[in-house]
């Protein structure tokens, strides 16, 4: 905290404290400076604003400046106004100017982020799922993609696997396919998503792929094949995220082949998300997964950004062993680590009750933590 600043403790409604989180994430702003841009904007106000019910209010603080704080006191007190209700009206003052901003379509296409990493049990699919669900509330139209055939993605949602002779993702890549793609899309309700995060759910047949791959005859169909399935829901969405398997096979060449930087693409629009753990055997497995990215890249000639490292399940308690790795992922230069997430019980509760977990703990750290991550990946 910078020194010229006080710190605030106030109670406020529920629904707005979220509100501004979304919101300052969105704005690619800091609480502490949307809050205290709303608190100059009531300063500046100089008229009564309308009054917000507080009735149903939860603790909250941030930092704003030494001189503003204490104006802003004196304020409401010659106003006769109550601090929180103050605080209040200033930070909807703040929200009001900083709507969800209605996004046109991106020039270059949708924007297309892998979370991979052959380890299992990493965290792929949680943050897949977290970080789709705050790029939907920042205003964003998501796809999201269970590219694993175990479908832990799927089951998340709440949802079955598709059935097995039914059209699938699979059947598309392979050129069995029997109608729009689209078609098999599933909206993930939410109040924060609107009508924004859809889902397209994994079929067993995925376990199928490699082989039905290696089989084709066609030229370079083994690492194009994902991307020319998705290309018509490409239109309709600004990110498509795939939750990619836990394998090194065709099927993640074809992710990888997806998610790199396309001709006239602007550097870091898409890419890899890597999610590790902090312990010895994630850095072996990522040393299998750079040797495949690069001896991709090399064969097809194409260049794939890293978005960056997430470093997941962390617990500083567990000791040396823990804290050395994570300075270790650290060390690895641009873009380096992005996050580090502890083990928290809401992303496992959101799991069993198969509800997304922006819905079921939208205040959480864990929420928070997901709404950081696409920030950095949206910026
Ligand atoms: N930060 C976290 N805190 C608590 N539990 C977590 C966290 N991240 C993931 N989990 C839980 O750990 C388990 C493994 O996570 P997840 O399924 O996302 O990994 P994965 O890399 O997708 O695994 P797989 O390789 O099998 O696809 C899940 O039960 C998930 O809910
Ligand atoms: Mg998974």
């Amino acid at each position: 905290m910078p020194d010229d600043r006080d710190k605030v403790v106030t109670k406020l409604p529920q629904q707005l404290c979220r509100e501004l989180k979304i919101r300052a994430v969105t704005a690619d702003k800091s609480i502490q400076d949307a809050v205290t841009q709303g608190i100059q904007a009531w300063r500046e106000a100089g008229k009564p604003l309308p009054l917000i019910d507080t009735a149903k209010s939860g603790s909250f603080s941030t930092y704003v400046p030494s001189a503003l704080y204490k104006a802003f006191r004196e304020d409401c007190s010659t106003l006769k106004i109550n601090f929180n209700q103050g605080l209040a009206q200033a930070i909807q003052l703040w929200l009001d100017a900083n709507p969800l901003p209605h996004r046109s379509r991106p020039s270059t296409g949708a924007r297309r982020v892998a979370f991979g990493n052959q380890k299992g049990g990493v965290g792929k699919t949680a943050m897949s799922a977290g970080v789709g669900q705050a790029l939907a509330e920042m205003g964003y139209r998501v796809c999201l993609v269970d590219f694993d055939p175990q479908g832990h993605l799927t089951k998340q949602f709440g949802h079955d696997h598709l059935p097995i002779k039914g059209d699938s993702l699979v059947k598309n890549m392979c050129g069995e396919r029997q109608a729009d793609l689209r078609e098999l899309l599933i909206e993930i309700p939410g109040e924060s998503f609107d009508d924004r995060l859809h889902l397209l759910p994994a079929c067993t047949d995925g376990f199928l792929l490699d082989a039905k791959l290696v089989s084709s005859r066609e030229i370079r169909v083994k690492e194009t094949a994902l991307e020319k399935a998705l290309g018509s829901i490409e239109r309709e969405f600004d990110f498509v995220v795939v939750d990619c398997p836990p394998s090194l096979g065709y099927a993640m060449d074809n992710a990888i082949y997806y998610v790199r930087t396309r001709e006239g693409e602007p550097e870091g629009n898409s890419g890899i998300v890597i999610p590790v753990q902090a312990e010895d055997s994630s850095a072996d497995a990522y040393t299998l997964l750079r040797e495949q990215i690069d001896s991709l890249c090399d064969d097809l000639d194409i260049n794939v950004h890293n978005l960056g490292f997430v470093v997941n399940l962390y617990d500083a308690r567990k000791g040396y062993v823990v804290t050395s790795s994570l300075d270790a992922w650290k060390s690895l230069g641009k873009p380096g680590v992005i996050a580090v997430v502890n083990d928290l019980k809401e992303q496992r509760e959101a799991v069993r009750m198969k509800t997304p977990l922006l819905v079921h703990a939208p205040d959480s750290d864990q929420a928070d933590v997901m709404r950081d991550i696409a920030r950095r990946v949206a910026k």
